[in-house]
C-alpha cells in the first residue's frame, strides 16, 4: 500500500490563499495520475495567523510543519500588519519557519519560458537562453543578527561564520556540477568584513572540494548591473541572504513577472519549504485574478527537491510550460500580470487540463512509488 506523504500548505496572506489553492489541486492530480497519496494539512502562518492567534508563527503551525515532507507556503504580509510599531509582524513568521526548518539553501531559479520574453522590461535578444539559479543564503545575516532600536539609532548587525558560508557554498557547487558547472558569488569584498570572510570561505570550499567547478567572484553592485545586461553569462549564483533578497526581486524581471517564478528553501535532509517568490499582493487579494504558476511550478521544485519524483516534476512543468505557450498568442489563457486576462481558476483548469492530456508516464504508478521512496525519510 503506498505511504502517505505529508505536505503541510501554509496559504499566509494576500493572495496566498488563492495560489496554493491552485498548487494543492495540481498536487492532488499528480498524485491521482502517478498513484502517490499527499495528506494535506493546513496550518495558520503571518497576518492571518497573528489575527487568529497573536503569533506569527503558532506552536500548533510549527509542529504540523515538523512532521511534514515539505512544506508549501503562499505568502505572508500586508497593510493590515505593516504599522511600525505593531508588536509582531507577519514576516517574522517565515523568519522564524525558515530558522527553524534550517533551510539555509534558497534556490530561486530563472529561465524564462520563450512565451513570456516580450513581457520583460529588457530586450528578447538578451534573454533568450538566460538559464540561472541563484542560492541565497537563508538563516543568517542581517536578517537574523541582533537588532536594536533607540530613539535617534538603530542596529541590525550583520554576521556570517566559517560553517554557515561552507554549507551553502557546498549547495552551489553540487548544484553547479549537474549544470553547467560555474559558480558566482556575489559579496560586497571591498567594504564589509563579512564579506571578506565569504569570499575567503568560498575560495576555500573551492579549492578543496569543487576544483571541476569554475568560480568566478563578483561584487554585488556590479552583479545587479551584469544581471541585467548580461544575464545569459550566469548558471549558479550564491550569496548572502540580504543580497539574495534583493537580486533575486532584479532576476525576476528576466522572466517578465514575479508572478511566474517558485522557489525552495532546503537544509540538509529532504524536507524542504516551497515558495512562489512573489509577495502578498494585497493590491488584487480575494479577486480571482492572481497568476497561480509561480506556485505551481513549487510544487515542481517540491517533488524534485524534497520527494525525489522527477518524473512528477517534470510534467507539472510540462504542463506550464504548455499553458504559458497557449497564452502567448491568447490574450484569454494569459495571466493578468503578462497582460492577459485570465483567471486564477482558468490558469489553474488549464495546468490540470495540460497535465491530464500529457502522455503516460512510461513505468507504472506502482514503479515510480517504489523508485522514489527509498530516497525520502516517510513518516506513517
Ligand atoms: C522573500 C521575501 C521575504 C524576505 C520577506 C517576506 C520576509 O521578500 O522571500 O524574498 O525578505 O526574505
Ligand atoms: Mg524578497
Amino acid at each position: 500500500m503506498p505511504r502517505e506523504i505529508r505536505i503541510t500548505v501554509l496559504p499566509g496572506d494576500g493572495i496566498g490563499p488563492e495560489v496554493t489553492a491552485a498548487a494543492v489541486a495540481v498536487l492532488q492530480a499528480v498524485g491521482q495520475r502517478f498513484g502517490q497519496t499527499f495528506r494535506i494539512e493546513e496550518a495558520l502562518i503571518g497576518g492571518a495567523a497573528i489575527d487568529a492567534t497573536g503569533q506569527a508563527l503558532p506552536p500548533a503551525t510549527a509542529e504540523a510543519c515538523d512532521r511534514a515532507d515539505a512544506v508549501l507556503l503562499g505568502a505572508v504580509g500586508g497593510p493590515k500588519w505593516s504599522d511600525p510599531k505593531a508588536p509582531v509582524r507577519p514576516e517574522q513568521g517565515l523568519l522564524a519557519l525558515r530558522k527553524q526548518l534550517n533551510v539555509y539553501a534558497n534556490l530561486r531559479p530563472v529561465k524564462p519560458h520563450p512565451a513570456t520574453l516580450k513581457h520583460s522590461a529588457i530586450k528578447a535578444e538578451v534573454l533568450q537562453g538566460v538559464d540561472l539559479v541563484v542560492v541565497r543564503e537563508l538563516t543568517g545575516g542581517s536578517y537574523f543578527g541582533r537588532k536594536e532600536r533607540h530613539a535617534d539609532r538603530a542596529v541590525d548587525v550583520c554576521e556570517y561564520s566559517v560553517a554557515e558560508i561552507e554549507r551553502v557554498a557546498r549547495h552551489a557547487f553540487r548544484l553547479a556540477r549537474t549544470r553547467r558547472g560555474k559558480v558566482t558569488s556575489v559579496d560586497k569584498a571591498n567594504v564589509l568584513e563579512t564579506s571578506r570572510l565569504w569570499r575567503e570561505t568560498v575560495s576555500h570550499v573551492h579549492r578543496a572540494e569543487f576544483p571541476d567547478v569554475v568560480l568566478e567572484h563578483q561584487l554585488v553592485d556590479s552583479m545587479a548591473m551584469h544581471l541585467i545586461s548580461r544575464p545569459r553569462d550566469y548558471d549558479v549564483v550564491v550569496t548572502e541572504n540580504l543580497f539574495g533578497d534583493i537580486l533575486t526581486d532584479e532576476a525576476a524581471m528576466l522572466a517578465g513577472s514575479m508572478g511566474l517564478l517558485p522557489s525552495a528553501a532546503l537544509g540538509d535532509g529532504p524536507r524542504g519549504l516551497y515558495e512562489p517568490i512573489h509577495g502578498s499582493a494585497p493590491d488584487i487579494a480575494g479577486q480571482g485574478i492572481a497568476n497561480p504558476i509561480a506556485a505551481i511550478l513549487s510544487v515542481a521544485m517540491l517533488l524534485r527537491h524534497s520527494l525525489s519524483l522527477h518524473r512528477e516534476a517534470e510534467a507539472v512543468e510540462s504542463a506550464v510550460s504548455a499553458v504559458l505557450a497557449a497564452g502567448e498568442s491568447d490574450t484569454a489563457q494569459r495571466a493578468r500580470d503578462l497582460g492577459g486576462t485570465a483567471t486564477t481558476a482558468a490558469l489553474t483548469s488549464a495546468v490540470l487540463a495540460a497535465l491530464t492530456a500529457a502522455p503516460s508516464a512510461t513505468a507504472s504508478a506502482k514503479d515510480t512509488a517504489e523508485a522514489a521512496f527509498p530516497a525520502v525519510e516517510l513518516r506513517d
